[in-house]
Order: C-alpha cells, then sequence, then structure tokens
C-alpha cells in the first residue's frame, strides 16, 4: 500500500484516486500523524502531497525526519518537494513570480520517473506554486526545468526519493499517470492487485469492525450516494442499520416512490419514512439568503435524525454518503482552503451532535460511487441517477421557499427531467435541471399582459463536480424544454438557459 501525508493540497485526492486507477491500495492521512503508526501499516511507498504553505514559515507543516529513515520509496509533490529540499539541506526561496497553471517542462533522461515517454523535452505540466527550489540537497540530480524554475524535477536514486515541483495527479498535466506509474510499479515495486470489488470487500470488512454490534442510523437521501452506503451497511451489519428517509417537503415529484420505496422492497432494508415537510417548510419562511437556508435545512435534518435516533436502541453512528468534493470544498487539512458553500452532509453539522459518523464514501469521486454501485448490483435507474443535494430544491428556488414557488419548480423540474430521458441526454450530462428565479417578467399570452416567474435551465457537463462547463443540448430539446414549460407550469412565462461554468460559477445557484 501508498501512504500519502496531506499537506493540505485540494489535489490530495486527487493523489490517490490515481494510484487507485492503476490498481494499487492507497491511504491518505494528515501529515502530523504520528510517523510510528505509518511505520506499523508497512508501506510499500510513501508520497507527500503538496499544501498552500511555506516551508520558510516557522509555523508551516514539517516532515518528521523518522520518514526517511523508514527506508522505503518517497515521491514529494509541490510543497512535498519543497519539504524534502528543506528538511534534506537544501535551499528552498520565495518567488516573485508565483506560477499557476501551464508550463512546459523539459525532462532530463535517464530518470526512472520518465521511463516510456517521449516527448520529455516538451511534456505539458501543471504548476501551483509560490515559493522554488533554489539548490538541490546533496545526493540528488536534477531530472527537469522549466523556463522559470531550474529545479523542476529532482531525484536521489539510491535512496529512492524522488520529488517534483508540478502536479502529475491533475488532468492538464501530460503523461501524469505514466509517471505515477513508473513510481508506483518501477521504482517502488508494487503490484496491481486493488480493484473496485476489493474495496466493496474492504469497506464492508472495516465497518463490521468499526460498528461492533452497534445499531447505526442513516439518512437516505434518494441520491445514489446514500444508497450505496445504505447497501454497502446492509451487507456489513445487516438489520442493525436503520434507514430514515426524512421527506423534508424539498424533493422532487415521485422522487420517494421512485427510490425509497424500490430499495425497501428489492433490497430489503430497513427503512423508516418521516414525514417532515412541515416543519422544514415553517422553518425556512422568510429565509432568502443561501447560507442560512443550508444551515438551517442541515441543523434541522440532523434534529429529526437524533429524534428518531433515540427511539432506537444502541444508536451510535450516523451514516452518511459524503463525497470527497464535499469534504474538499467545506474543509480541508487546518482549513486552508475557502469555505464555498456548506455542504449539508460536513458543514450543517452541529458541534454538539451525540453520534458518531461513518462516511465510507469520503475518499471516493462521483463516478467512483457510479462503480461501487454496479458492483452492488444496483439498478441501472439507481445507479445512474443524478447528483441531487441534501438541501434538494430550496436552493434551486431564489429567495423564499414557499408552497407555491416549490410546486411550480418541482411541474417544470419534471418537464426538464422527463425531455432529458426521452432524448437520451439525461446518461450524458452530469445534471439536468430548473431553477426559480426569484423575479418575474412581462409576457404575452393570447391578448392579456402576464406578470410572472422565470425558470433558468442549468444543464451541466462535468466528471466530478470540481469543475463543470455548460451542456452544448441541441437546440430544439432547448426548445421543446421551454415551449413545454411555459404552456403546461402555470406561473411561469419565460424560460432562459444558464451559460455558465464552475469555476468562476458553481453548479447550484445557491
Ligand atoms: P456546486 O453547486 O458546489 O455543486 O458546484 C457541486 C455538486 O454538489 C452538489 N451539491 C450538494 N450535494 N449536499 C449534497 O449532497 C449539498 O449541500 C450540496 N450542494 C451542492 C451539486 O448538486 C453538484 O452536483
Amino acid at each position: 500500500k501508498i501512504i500519502i501525508l496531506d499537506f493540505g493540497s485540494q489535489f490530495t485526492q486527487l493523489i490517490a484516486r490515481r494510484i487507485r486507477e492503476v490498481g494499487v491500495y492507497s491511504e491518505i492521512h494528515p501529515c502530523n500523524v504520528d510517523p510510528e503508526k505509518i511505520k506499523a501499516l508497512n508501506p510499500g511507498a510513501l508520497i507527500l502531497s503538496g499544501g498552500p504553505s511555506s516551508v520558510l514559515d516557522a509555523e508551516s507543516p514539517q516532515l518528521d525526519p523518522a520518514y526517511l529513515e523508514m527506508n522505503v520509496p518517497i515521491l514529494g509533490i509541490c510543497y512535498g518537494m519543497q519539504l524534502l529540499t528543506h528538511t534534506l539541506g537544501g535551499k528552498v526561496v520565495s518567488s516573485e513570480n508565483r506560477e499557476y497553471g501551464r508550463a512546459d517542462f523539459c525532462g532530463t533522461g535517464g530518470c526512472e520517473l520518465w521511463q516510456g515517454i517521449d516527448d520529455l523535452e516538451k511534456l505539458t505540466v501543471w504548476m501551483s506554486h509560490g515559493d522554488r527550489v533554489e539548490s538541490i540537497p546533496e545526493g540528488f540530480k536534477i531530472c527537469g526545468t522549466t523556463k522559470s524554475i531550474p529545479f523542476a524535477a529532482m531525484a536521489n536514486e539510491e535512496r529512492k526519493i524522488y520529488a517534483l515541483q508540478f502536479h502529475p495527479e491533475v488532468a492538464h498535466t501530460e503523461c501524469g499517470n505514466t509517471i505515477i506509474s513508473n513510481f508506483v510499479f518501477k521504482i517502488a515495486g508494487l503490484k496491481a492487485d486493488w480493484s473496485m470489488s476489493s474495496f466493496v470487500e474492504n469497506t464492508i470488512k472495516e465497518m463490521r469492525e468499526k460498528i461492533g454490534d452497534a445499531q447505526v442510523v442513516l439518512g437516505l437521501s434518494g441520491g445514489i450516494d446514500s444508497n450505496v452506503v445504505a447497501v454497502l451497511l446492509h451487507k456489513a451489519i445487516g438489520k442493525r442499520l436503520h434507514c430514515i428517509f426524512v421527506d423534508n417537503g424539498l424533493l422532487r415529484m415521485h422522487e420517494r416512490e421512485e427510490v425509497i420505496d424500490f430499495l425497501g422492497e428489492h433490497f430489503d432494508l430497513n427503512v423508516k419514512c418521516v414525514d417532515a415537510a412541515r416543519l422544514f417548510l415553517d422553518k425556512l419562511k422568510g429565509v432568502d439568503d443561501p447560507e442560512k437556508k443550508r444551515k438551517l435545512i442541515g441543523y434541522t435534518f440532523i434534529d429529526v435524525f437524533n429524534e428518531e435516533a433515540q427511539a432506537l436502541k444502541n444508536v451510535k453512528f450516523l451514516a452518511q454518503g459524503t463525497l470527497y468534493p464535499d469534504v474538499i470544498e467545506s474543509e480541508s487539512f487546518k482549513g486552508p482552503s475557502a469555505v464555498i458553500k456548506s455542504h449539508h452532509n460536513v458543514g450543517g453539522l452541529p458541534e454538539h451532535m451525540d453520534l458518531k459518523l461513518v462516511e465510507p464514501l469520503r475518499e471516493l469521486f462521483k463516478d467512483e460511487v457510479r462503480k461501487v454501485a454496479t458492483e452492488l448490483g444496483l439498478p441501472e435507474h439507481i445507479t445512474w441517477r443524478q447528483p441531487f443535494p441534501g438541501p434538494g430544491l430550496a436552493i434551486r428556488i431564489l429567495g423564499e421557499v414557499t408552497d407555491e414557488r416549490l410546486e411550480i419548480l418541482r411541474q417544470a423540474d419534471r418537464i426538464v427531467q422527463h425531455e432529458l430521458h426521452a432524448t437520451g441526454w439525461y446518461r450524458k450530462m452530469w445534471q439536468g435541471f430548473a431553477v426559480l428565479l426569484p423575479l418575474k417578467t412581462v409576457g404575452v399570452m393570447g391578448d392579456d399582459r402576464t406578470y410572472e416567474h422565470v425558470i433558468a435551465l442549468r444543464l451541466v457537463d462535468s466528471i466530478d463536480a470540481m469543475t463543470a462547463d455548460w451542456s452544448r443540448l441541441p437546440n430544439d430539446i432547448l426548445a421543446r424544454m421551454s415551449n413545454r414549460i411555459i404552456n403546461e407550469v402555470k406561473g411561469v412565462n419565460r424560460v432562459v438557459l444558464d451559460i455558465s461554468s464552475k469555476p468562476p460559477a458553481t453548479i447550484e445557484w445557491e
């Protein structure tokens, strides 16, 4: 196995993911973990991630020399390279030209990391750093440069310590996967023996050990993430898993019948449906601030949960379908990255919560969860459901959430879903949905003036929700959606299309 020490980079999980993709098991640990604990795991290699700190800052996370004494291959990436340099006696300086994004890298031959790369003299790589290495430690050789930095890669082959200033884990770095494979197989000599089925097997085993004979409650939302957690945990602890489906009044049309009832019947899950729609909608009265809505819904959810869980005996855990992108946008190691949105699964948890969390999917990206779902035998209509946010339609109704506005959005959204399924676009895109805007505009219907609501269509392509672009749907499909919404949904007289990418926009409007 490979241990990744996390120094706070936004890309740490991508490193883990790349390693999973080549079939090797990896674990991420915070950089300040006790090295003895890591040693006991008997790692085949260590990777030091990037991070937002500067090694020149006295407060910055350091590298415990114990790691260097473990005698395992090490790969330092970005901050990891600077840390190795700093720790082993080289020099790091702060650079006037911060370097972000694309750079042309020229690798020098003879380094095992570059095996199988043909065009080594001009490789496009992705950089993101302020400091740079000015002199490399003794025993190291330079393995590559860019125009702005003379030491963009270095190696001590005898000690099997390698370091890269660029990020091989991001998709924009050419041959990044080859570089990672070379480190994993050629240098560390590991074997590809990990797969989604071993993930499923290991997770079930781990969950069984962690939970012991306790009972677990899980919030089933209807989305693929919580469904997968439910089926995984059901395999681990059977009927000691109590799924609670909270109808918060913010669901899409027929959501409950399509998923919750189906799962209960076909997978023999223990599911209880709680009708809390009025509670949520009353709390949301008069609230139009997006973060307030998110937090309020998050807290209310947990309250309903705690109450339901208290009715059960010996419940010690709350299971959640948190995925990696939810984690990274809400928190990170030492919290250096900015909070973009309080995700319902993470940011909304009250501190006094008296249940421990179980989050078996916390390290995965959405497309990996779909692979797990297939592995578990979930049917296509569940595996391929597009993501739906925890706070539901509340964050797709800009401004106050009212019964009337919910009804309008539900009807418009059903038309969007219907057209996407009918044209085969549903599976081709990441998410397609309707948003209700907080304004009215003038229109004409028959010979009369109308003054009614506006619906925006949000149709996006994405691989992992970290970045997204608007889907280029054929105009005739857009035209049909617009026509149907205006004609069939009472109270709407205009439809607009959102053509922004993420970043700088986000997928949801709130
Ligand atoms: P944004 O709007 O941040 O959304 O670009 C990224 C992805 O996450 C979904 N999303 C959520 N999922 N709880 C969730 O479980 C939430 O609070 C939440 N907010 C956004 C969103 O639908 C998109 O797929």
